[in-house]
């Protein structure tokens, strides 16, 4: 049954992703219009448990929409994955009148999003990670930016790497997520691409084809791996020893989770972050906001995470049709 809030709370947990600044304004704004009052939780369940709780109004969101990052702050907290810690999390939201929360982070923070629900503390989850690993979405807080930051860097490297006629291993992030490796491979032309979801392993197969790229006339090759496969390093001192073509390896890193957002994070975080706060005006709960064939829903949070995702099959084929 719908129960009514008066106060919301909201939080950022997990990796940060540019565009949660967007979606923390599109609910802290959306819930004033809605007659709520918000809360700010700092450095998402572990704040909470420490009640780092400050009161937010229209002003504490602006001039943000713009900067990566989030002005909540982030964090990882073993504590509340316990049963007691979830407890003392939601005693703590009664404690100051919290009745409703927005929970924006990836999946691990919705499992704890859930359990905050079913002790009683309406619960709304918004998408937010970089690695776009979320079975019910289409799309997550962070991913465009991210691809397209690690596009441009990927695009530098490729430069040098002609000049050289190297080979290069790009590492992208993506947890065991093969999602920004792809998009990378298709947006840089690489001329490998490795996903955690569809690696074989099979090394000497990659080394064939650099060596017969390079017979090809190809000057560089662009091997974009990605982090859940790991190993660039050690792959790029045994490619060289077995190529003769020198060969570097790069881990993009944390550079990939930062700046500033793009268009289309700003305006979908800012969407989704308003649709959360919609969800608590109405009483709902235990619910996740995702983008889905093109519009913006909803989903029960245990459903969509017994969800699963996967790389789709057509667009892999493609990515590696185009290198040939
Ligand atoms: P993400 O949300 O990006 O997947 P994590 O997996 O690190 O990131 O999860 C973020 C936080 O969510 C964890 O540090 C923990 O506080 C909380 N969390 C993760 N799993 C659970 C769980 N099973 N039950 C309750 N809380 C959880
Ligand atoms: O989930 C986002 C992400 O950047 C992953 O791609 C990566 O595996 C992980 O977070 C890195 O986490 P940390 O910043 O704790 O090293």
């Amino acid at each position: 049954m719908a129960k009514s809030v008066k106060t919301i709370g909201v939080l950022t947990s997990g990796g940060d992703a540019p565009g949660m600044n967007a979606a923390i304004r599109g609910v802290v704004r959306t819930a004033i219009h809605q007659g709520l009052k918000v809360k700010g939780i700092m450095r998402g369940y572990a704040g909470l448990l420490q009640e780092e709780i400050v009161d937010m109004d229209s002003t504490s969101v602006s001039d943000i929409i713009h900067r990566g990052g989030t002005i909540l702050y982030t964090a990882r907290c073993m504590e509340f994955t316990t049963p007691e810690g979830q407890e003392q999390g939601a005693e703590i939201c009664r404690k100051h009148g919290i009745d409703g929360i927005v929970v924006i982070g990836g999946d691990g923070s919705f499992r704890g999003a859930g359990k905050l629900a079913a002790l009683g503390i309406n619960t709304i989850g918004v998408p937010g990670t970089i690695d776009l690993d979320i079975a019910c979405t289409d799309y997550t807080i962070g991913f465009d930016t991210a691809v397209n930051t690690a596009m441009e860097a990927i695009d530098k490297i490729r430069d040098t790497s002609t000049s050289h006629e190297r080979c290069s291993i790009i590492e992208v992030m993506g947890r065991n997520a093969g999602y920004i490796a792809l998009w990378c491979g298709i947006a840089n032309g690489a001329e490998d691409i490795l996903l955690p979801e569809r690696y074989d392993g099979d090394e000497q197969a990659l080394i064939n084809r650099v060596i017969e790229n390079r017979k090809r006339g190809k000057k560089h090759n662009i091997i974009i791996n990605a982090e859940g496969i790991g190993h660039s390093a050690s792959m790029a001192r045994r490619i060289e020893a077995a190529t003769g073509i020198e060969t570097r390896a790069t881990i993009l890193g944390h550079m990939q989770r930062g700046g500033t957002p793009t268009c289309k994070d700003r305006v979908y975080a800012s969407i989704m972050g308003s649709k959360a706060a919609l969800l608590l005006a109405e009483g709902k709960s235990n619910r996740l906001v995702a983008y889905k064939n093109g519009d913006y829903v909803d989903f029960d949070i245990q459903e969509a995470l017994n969800m699963k995702k996967d790389i789709q099959e057509d667009q892999y084929e493609i990515a590696k049709m185009l290198v040939r």
